[in-house]
């Protein structure tokens, strides 16, 4: 009997695999969080083992990516080491018809935004449930606050119009800890009209470390769907 392989699992497999061929010899790539770009991730660990991929550095925005890239075997460097980065690689939450995002379903956003802002070119990997018409239509928006300020800064996201939640651990009683050693707040706006705006405004208020809206950082997405049970990547 042949096990049945998961169809959601492939798509995810490929578009993955699709970000991470883009990838040259001699380059630093920024390496992204969540289970798209794991396999992006496993797929240049894949080209550097067999030799067709060389002289590659890492730079991960999470302790997944880092912990990853190790196990698949990418050197990795810091920023304070290298002067470019020239190709970043990752996952999206939201993505809307002018490639903005919504990022930080990992809690991961900040060095994300980190990352993927400083690359020359910023591949976003996505199955196409991610599109969306406008930001925050399906996801909440995250934002990273310091401890002390989580009171204060919920207080001003609702003068905002936002509803904030703080975001409990899965299979670790409390908040969610970020890898920084701060806290999450998802917020639901009922409209998203100015993202360049909101995520200054968030980002002004004082405890707000970073908050999930990419705005006109993305250069291509690739988009996975499963069609007729089979997986198929296309560029948005
Ligand atoms: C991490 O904080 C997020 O920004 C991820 O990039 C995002 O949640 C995508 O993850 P999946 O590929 O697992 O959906």
């Amino acid at each position: 009997m042949t096990a049945e392989i998961d169809p959601v699992k492939l798509m995810k497999q490929e578009v993955g695999k699709a970000a991470a061929s883009r990838v040259q010899s001699g380059t630093i790539v920024g390496l992204g969080t969540g289970s798209t770009t794991a396999y992006a991730i496993q797929s240049l660990g894949d080209r550097i083992k067999s030799g067709e991929l060389k002289d590659i550095k890492g730079v991960p925005t999470s302790f997944q990516a880092e912990v990853l890239a190790k196990q698949y075997g990418i050197p990795l460097t810091t920023l304070d080491a290298i002067d470019r980065i020239d190709i970043a690689i990752d996952g999206a939450d939201e993505v809307d018809p002018h490639k903005n995002l919504i990022k930080g379903g990992g809690a991961a956003h900040t060095r994300e935004k980190i990352v993927d802002t400083l690359a020359e070119q910023f591949i976003v990997v996505v199955d196409s449930g991610k599109l969306v018409e406008k930001l925050g239509s399906t996801f909440l928006l995250p934002v990273e606050v310091i401890p002390m300020a989580i009171t204060p800064v919920m207080r001003a996201i609702e003068k905002l119009g936002g509803k904030p939640e703080l975001r409990m651990g899965i299979k670790k009683a409390g908040p969610v800890i970020t890898d920084q050693g701060n806290m999450v707040v998802d917020v639901k706006f009922d409209t998203i009209d100015d993202p360049a705006g909101l995520e200054k405004t968030l980002n002004n208020i004082p405890g707000v470390l970073e908050n999930g809206l990419f705005v006109g950082v993305t250069d291509v997405v690739l988009i996975g769907e499963v069609k007729d049970g089979k997986p198929v990547i296309r560029e948005m």
